[in-house]
């Protein structure tokens, strides 16, 4: 199955580190972030989840649910927690999915079978509060994600699901936004009294709205 961005997650019950969850009730009305791993006890992995863990605080903040996922049992999960601890100083402190069927990997089309018919890839949903996938991203089991980019790329879709702005390159939390081509010169002179910074009439930029 391939889930593009719009689309409804699917729903699915599943073991976890911190006990049995089904999926819909734990993200209900909030932000999540579904990422999958190729496999534990290995080292980019390691590093990955401990540096999510790092995170945690951040990702809360922004009511961010995290859910990891491999095709590793329960147990494996467990014992290398213990190991990201020693490596990077971070205990993971989010539920960790043991997948061991690869029912939910296959439902999120986690398998890439080119690269390999057993491990899931390194996915990242992120999901909204309507249960829709906002963003996604894939790469392969060689090269570690940037969690720190995750985290941005959020930042920018709840200011864009809450203002009618868009984000431009390298942006970061607190710069100027765009205010969306949908919206008249008119209807931006109500809502930006004070103006904005045209460098084409369809490049306007306004300071960041504050919530
Ligand atoms: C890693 O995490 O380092 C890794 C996992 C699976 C395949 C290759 C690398």
């Amino acid at each position: 199955m391939t889930l593009l961005i719009g689309d409804v997650v699917p729903d699915f019950d599943a073991d976890t580190t911190q006990g049995p969850i089904n999926f819909y009730k734990e993200i209900d009305g909030h932000w999540a972030i579904l990422f999958s791993h190729p496999a534990d006890f290995t080292p980019v992995c390691t590093t990955e989840l401990g540096y999510t863990a790092k995170l945690q605080p951040d990702f809360q903040k922004r009511d961010i649910k995290v859910f990891a996922l491999s095709v590793d049992p329960l147990e494996k999960h467990e014992n290398w927690s213990q190991d990201i601890k020693d490596v990077t100083g971070f205990s993971v402190n989010f539920p960790m999915i043991a997948d061991t069927d690869r029912r939910i990997a296959n439902l999120y089309g986690m398998i890439h079978p080119n690269a390999s018919d057993t491990s899931t890839v390194r996915s990242v949903f992120v999901i909204g509060p309507d249960k829709k996938v906002k963003m996604k991203l894939e790469y392969p089991a060689s090269a570690g994600r940037n969690f720190d980019e995750i985290l941005r790329v959020i930042d920018s879709l709840q200011l864009t699901a809450k203002h009618r702005v868009s984000t431009p390159v390298n942006w970061k939390a607190g710069e100027d936004v765009i205010i969306v081509p949908a919206v008249s010169d008119d209807e931006a002179k109500k809502k930006y009294p004070e103006g904005w910074r045209a460098e084409k009439p369809y490049l306007r930029y306004v300071p960041a709205p504050r919530e």
